[in-house]
């Protein structure tokens, strides 16, 4: 083993056990290390065999990236995953959530949960003796900020001082970008609409967490926001469970499409990132999903190397 090697699994061997709910759950020095051995098994530097260890995989919304990239991650660390969706188990008939997670406990070793509300996940995670890893509630998409910052992180080396501009809806997937970028030091400017602000409360969280002087911001003006940023991202306007708002939301969103206009806008050399699923001509133009600019595709990908670093890190296999 090289000393990066050694230093890495030092740093996260302190993760072994634990939830992961939030972007907050892990350190700045911990979420550099998560996204230094994602990209060693990316590249092939580092395999990892975890033995036949299970994930249940509880997922009460729609997925494709979390749910394949989980299972696939899992098949590499030598394990399986079980799908634990509750219109097929008794939870889908009423059986109470502490009693689920105290039996999937007996027999999974970690368990990840897509969910409306925060509170179910934080539920899961005080009566599971197993950790709980969030694949996306309401209020955060923690998961997802580390497979966009690996993606970044691909494309200029260096994260600290860098900008990652948000245009759109300030929600799950922004309030994750805020505090995981916060701990990476990245800028993170959020441009979105006055009144789809993302919360005062995560706001303040990332600030307090920021390192290297790196400044989380809020505007309306996506043109002020988008000035020399390295990253560019935006994600749907309407999230899952706000489909009856639709309409409503392309209306308020008007001006906050990442089109080839607003791209021009950033650093030369910047990046465009987009967690999909995408809306093509609402959130992002079709021709900035697919133009040069876009890394979009490699980041869905990363998601599969950043969540074996995750597993591997929880289930103590470093
Ligand atoms: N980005 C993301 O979480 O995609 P899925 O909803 O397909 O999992
Ligand atoms: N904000 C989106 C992200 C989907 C991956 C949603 O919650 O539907």
């Amino acid at each position: 083993m090289t000393s990066a090697t050694t230093s890495v699994a030092a740093v996260l061997s302190a993760l072994s056990g634990k939830d992961f709910l939030s972007s907050a759950d892990t350190t700045a020095e911990q979420t550099a290390a998560l996204l230094e051995l994602a990209s060693q098994l990316k590249s092939g530097d580092r395999r990892i065999d975890l033995g036949n260890r299970v994930l249940g995989l509880i997922f009460t919304k729609a997925s494709t990236r979390t749910r394949v990239s989980f299972q696939v991650a899992m098949a590499r660390l030598g394990g399986q995953t079980v799908d634990l969706n509750p219109q097929f188990t008794q939870l889908g008939r009423g059986e109470p959530l502490e009693d689920t997670a105290r039996v999937l406990s007996r027999f999974c070793d970690v368990l990840a949960v897509r969910t409306f509300a925060q509170q179910e996940l934080a539920d899961y995670a005080y009566w599971a003796s197993i950790p709980v890893i969030n694949a996306l509630t309401d209020l955060e998409h923690p998961c997802q900020a580390l497979a966009d910052f690996l993606t970044m992180q691909e494309a200029f080396g260096e994260l600290q001082g860098q900008t990652l501009t948000y245009v759109g809806d300030g929600n799950n997937v922004a309030h994750s970008l805020m505090l995981c970028g916060a701990l990476l030091g990245v800028n993170v400017r959020i441009a979105c609409p006055d009144g789809f602000e993302p919360l005062p409360g995560v706001l303040d969280q990332a600030r307090s967490l920021a390192i290297g002087g790196a400044e989380i911001s809020v505007t309306s003006d996506p043109s002020v926001a988008v000035a020399g940023a390295q990253a560019l991202y935006t994600d749907v306007w309407a999230s899952m469970g706000q489909e009856q708002e639709q309409l409503e939301r392309e209306k308020a969103f008007q001006g906050f499409c990442v089109n080839e206009e607003l791209l021009a806008k950033a650093d030369a050399r910047a990046i465009v990132l987009h967690c999909l699923p995408a809306h093509r001509g609402e959130e992002i133009s079709a021709g900035v999903m697919e133009g040069s600019a876009s890394r979009i595709f490699d980041q869905a990908e990363n998601r599969l190397h950043a969540q074996q670093a995750l597993l591997a890190a929880l289930l103590g296999g470093l």
